[in-house]
């Protein structure tokens, strides 16, 4: 799969979206590296804090499906002018299973942006840090 095939999963999934909230839809797809894609969209909630982002969605679907590893590029999908980066959040969740996982940020032309996840959170905290 490509990455612009990767990217366009991640903008379908922007329809899933429900953001009554921020009316602000987010797509994610993650690829696998057997071609598997474990799709994702925000889902908000009247108590703001318990929103939970398209990537961690779709991360949570593939964890929940048996998929610890073996991850290789996420595509986050959104209709801001700039990338949509993902949050502090998501990246710590994605860095758990994939800190090798690369990020294709889209925005609302269509373009995107493609950086591994070690750049967008150096040193990050994992399993390995927990080894005393
Ligand atoms: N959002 C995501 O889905 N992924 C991110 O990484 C950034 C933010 C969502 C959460 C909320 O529903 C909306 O975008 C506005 O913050």
């Amino acid at each position: 799969m490509t990455d612009q095939e990767l990217v366009a999963l991640a903008v379908e999934m922007e329809q899933r979206a429900y953001v009554p909230y921020s009316r602000f839809p987010v797509g994610a797809a993650l690829l696998c590296g057997d071609g598997t894609v474990f799709t994702g969209c925000n889902v908000e909630n009247a108590a703001y804090g318990s929103t939970i982002c398209a990537e961690r969605t779709a991360l949570v679907k593939a964890v929940s499906e048996g998929r610890t590893g073996g991850f290789s590029a996420i595509a986050i999908a959104g209709q801001g002018t700039d990338f949509c980066w993902p949050c502090g959040a998501c990246r710590q969740m994605l860095y758990e299973f994939a800190p090798e996982l690369i990020v294709l940020a889209a925005r609302q032309d269509g373009q995107f942006a493609r950086v591994p996840l070690s750049q967008l959170l150096p040193h990050g905290f994992g399993p390995k840090s927990l080894d005393c």
